[in-house]
């Protein structure tokens, strides 16, 4: 399986990266304080697609995740939509800032892929 390698210190906090892997986009995104306080209070059992941010990433400041919207595909825009997060242009959807649907079509939170962190390099392995 090919893998990608990122260079985490690259990304400052606050900032988007955008990576291919496998022919997709991958977003990652270096999370502020404020922003992992918002994921990770939000009531997120009433969502449509119920899923805590503990358990959507591995490591609070770093969200990885395909950059594929669940609705048809696009790839949605960051730091952008209701929700602080993402949002997908095609049929309006709007992703929080731990890229869970919110409101729009899509069904389901954006996709999040098998990684690692390799912290001898200070690399994520995607
Ligand atoms: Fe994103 Fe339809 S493909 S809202």
């Amino acid at each position: 399986l090919a893998k990608v390698e990122v260079e985490l210190s690259s990304i400052p906090e606050g900032k988007n990266a955008i990576i291919k892997w496998r022919g997709k986009p991958v977003f990652i995104r270096h999370r502020t304080q404020g922003e992992i306080d918002e994921a990770r209070s939000a009531n997120w059992k009433t969502f449509r697609d119920p899923e805590s941010d503990e358990d959507r990433t591995q490591r609070p400041e770093w969200l990885i995740m395909l950059g594929v919207c669940t609705h048809l595909g696009c790839v949605p825009i960051g730091e952008a939509g209701d929700f602080g997060g993402w949002f997908c242009p095609c049929h309006g959807s709007h992703y929080d800032i731990s890229g869970r649907a919110r409101k729009g079509p899509a069904p389901l939170n954006l996709e999040v892929p098998a990684y690692e962190f390799n912290d001898a390099d200070g690399k994520l392995v995607i």
